[in-house]
């Protein structure tokens, strides 16, 4: 089987370490285009590398990419990177992938594309998934920073020759997917729900990805709201990623389940 979402194959650590954010900017990068980011993510503006120990963001010529200063994970920087994903997209293991087994749904009008929406689209890498197996594909993703690497891992894969298609059926909704949801004006094909997974009693060592997302992400809180908000947009499958293990999401009873070695797909069928 592929790598399918090795984020998830490792735990929350109970009490994630939070500092405050610092945006680090190049200085080749313009001062508006700095200023702007800054003020939305309302974090201080820096041109040169902080001292101390700090989480930043840092923007120079490559993109954005998160990571912390004067710390364990130092030389580790977090970017949306949909090129280390292409081996996954190839057709052959592309359909193979438990997410699109999970995400099957019978097309009745094959000129109309899927429609479906990532209510929690994180870095994006489940959406592009569904987008490479052909779904028009809404991307929704509340906490600003993450908003922000996943906007600016777009811009460059539309700019990739063997991306730019894929990523043209993704569209990133900044803003909490339950307002999303509610105001949705078609029945979508589809919706995906992958949750921060909660904390487990044993600590475990945390993949370095992980371990900085968790310092800008809490586990979700409104699990419930969640999945009502998925279940009254109507879509004809509503699928769940949970830990292999774990308990259904929010007490939802799955049609079906597809689970891999880290990972569950619950699957409920919602309309037909
Ligand atoms: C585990 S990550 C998702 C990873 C994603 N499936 C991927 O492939 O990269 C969960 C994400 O959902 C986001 N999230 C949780 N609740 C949300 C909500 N109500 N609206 C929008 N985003 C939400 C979190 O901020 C987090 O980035």
């Amino acid at each position: 089987m592929t790598k399918e979402y090795d984020q998830h194959s490792q735990v929350a650590p109970q009490h994630p370490v939070r500092l405050p954010l610092v945006l680090w900017a190049d200085r080749d990068i313009p001062p508006t285009q700095a200023e702007q980011l800054a003020n939305r993510l309302q974090a201080p503006l820096v041109w040169n590398k902080p001292s101390g120990s700090s989480l930043v963001l840092r923007m120079d010529k490559n993109g954005l990419a998160l990571g912390l200063i004067g710390a364990a994970l130092s030389r580790y920087m977090l970017h949306a990177d949909f090129e280390r994903m292409l081996p996954r997209l190839k057709p052959g293991q592309l359909n193979r992938e438990l997410l699109i087994r999970a995400a099957r749904i019978r097309h009745k009008q094959e000129a109309e594309p899927l429609l479906a929406v990532d209510a929690t689209a994180g870095l994006g890498e489940d959406a592009l998934l569904l987008a490479a197996a052909g779904f028009e594909v809404q991307l929704c993703e509340h906490n600003p920073i993450i908003a922000a690497l996943l906007k600016d891992g777009l811009r460059r894969a539309k700019g990739h020759p063997e991306l730019a298609t894929i990523c043209a059926r993704m569209h990133l909704q900044p803003g909490n997917s339950i307002d999303f949801l509610q105001q949705l004006q078609i029945e979508p094909d589809l919706i995906l729900l992958d949750p921060m997974f909660p904390p487990r009693q044993k600590s475990a060592k945390v993949k370095k990805k992980l371990q900085l997302l968790q310092m800008v992400e809490q586990p979700c809180a409104n699990e419930k709201a969640l999945v009502q908000a998925a279940l009254a947009a109507r879509p004809r499958k509503l699928v769940i990623k949970r830990p292999r293990k774990g308990p259904p999401l929010a007490g939802t009873s799955p049609s079906y389940s597809l689970t891999g070695k880290a990972i569950r797909f619950d699957c409920m069928l919602v309309r037909s």
